[in-house]
């Protein structure tokens, strides 16, 4: 198999002046990924490093970036799951964590359940030692600026779509042929207090079994939980479909079913890979024999070498 790791910044509409900071961190992401990789990383590894970029990169709706809910705070939600073991751990509702994704794998590794949320996800993350930061630091001044626009009741409907795009997530195959998947995200803008979306709950916001393969999802989190996308894509490839076959299923069948929009990233365990999505736009970039694949819009790809001094030492 070909190890390979692929990443989203999360599907929707990214106004133009936007787009290239998606873009950059997408790829800056990936290439963190891959180099986990290369140096002999497990896939759990390398999407764990991937989506920490992700959240640490204020450009996307996870972690610091965060959208606000209805009470202008943050609340994260995000999973990790490996598919030699169908381990998985997930968080919900989490607040003052800078790396949910890293929470997530704590509570793979270190209990004997698959999800904690809110004050215990909390009190949880303190007995690990994870350090607690201000919910400020995760909040930047367009996050805010988008709340109080969709706390107006008659705010401009074509706005509040701008920059409507949910979540960052990693696939991964490893030299092992093992798969993992990762998803974090700040969830809906606006959204209720304690709400809780597809990126925690296994099969919806991600899903990786090395029998068949792993998905990354992105998108409204209360329809792509209808339709358990990840799982429903896994289904497919069961079945005989390939990567991208199954993820167009997946999706055409989220938008004739619940006339929902989304994007989604898969692998199977032999690192054949695809980054599709029904929305406007999906930032998104894979990196496979020392090559990086990414793009933006319906039918872009753009590849490129990875750069010699990033591979250098490995
Ligand atoms: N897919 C992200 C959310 O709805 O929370």
């Amino acid at each position: 198999m070909l190890p390979v790791v692929v990443v989203h910044g999360g599907a929707g509409h990214i106004p133009k002046e936007r787009s290239e900071k998606s873009t950059e961190g997408v790829c800056s992401a990936v290439r963190a990924g891959y180099v986990v990789l290369k140096r002999g990383g497990s896939s759990m590894d390398a999407v764990v490093e991937a989506v920490t970029h992700l959240e640490n990169n204020p450009a996307f709706n996870a972690g610091c970036g965060s959208v606000l809910n209805v009470k202008g705070e943050v609340e994260m939600d995000a999973i990790v799951m490996e598919g030699k073991t169908l381990g998985s751990g997930a968080v919900s509702a989490v607040r003052n964590i800078a790396n949910p994704i890293q929470l997530t794998r704590l509570v793979m590794d270190k209990t004997s359940h698959a999800c904690l949320t809110a004050e215990g996800a909390s009190q949880f993350a303190r007995s690990m030692g994870v350090p607690e930061v201000p919910m400020e630091s995760l909040i930047t001044e367009y996050a805010r600026m988008r709340w109080r626009k969709n706390l107006v009741p008659d705010a401009n409907p074509v706005e509040c779509q701008m920059g409507k795009m949910g979540t960052v997530g990693a696939v991964a195959v490893d030299s092992e042929g093992n798969v993992a998947c990762a998803t974090s995200t700040g969830g809906m803008l606006n959204k209720m207090e304690g709400r809780v979306g597809d990126t925690p709950c296994i099969g919806s916001g991600g899903y990786a079994d090395n029998q068949s393969g792993a998905v990354s999802t992105t998108g409204h989190g209360e329809a792509i939980m209808k339709v358990t996308l990840a799982r429903l894509i896994l289904f497919h490839m069961e079945q005989g479909q390939s990567a991208e076959a199954a993820s167009d299923l997946g999706l055409a069948y989220m938008k004739s079913r619940v006339s929902a929009l989304g994007g989604v990233v898969t692998v199977d365990p032999q690192g054949q890979w695809a980054a599709r999505f029904s929305s406007h736009q999906m930032s998104w970039a894979a990196a496979q024999k020392d090559t990086l694949h990414y793009g933006l819009y319906v039918g872009e790809h753009f590849t490129q070498g990875i750069d010699e001094p990033l591979l250098q030492g490995i």
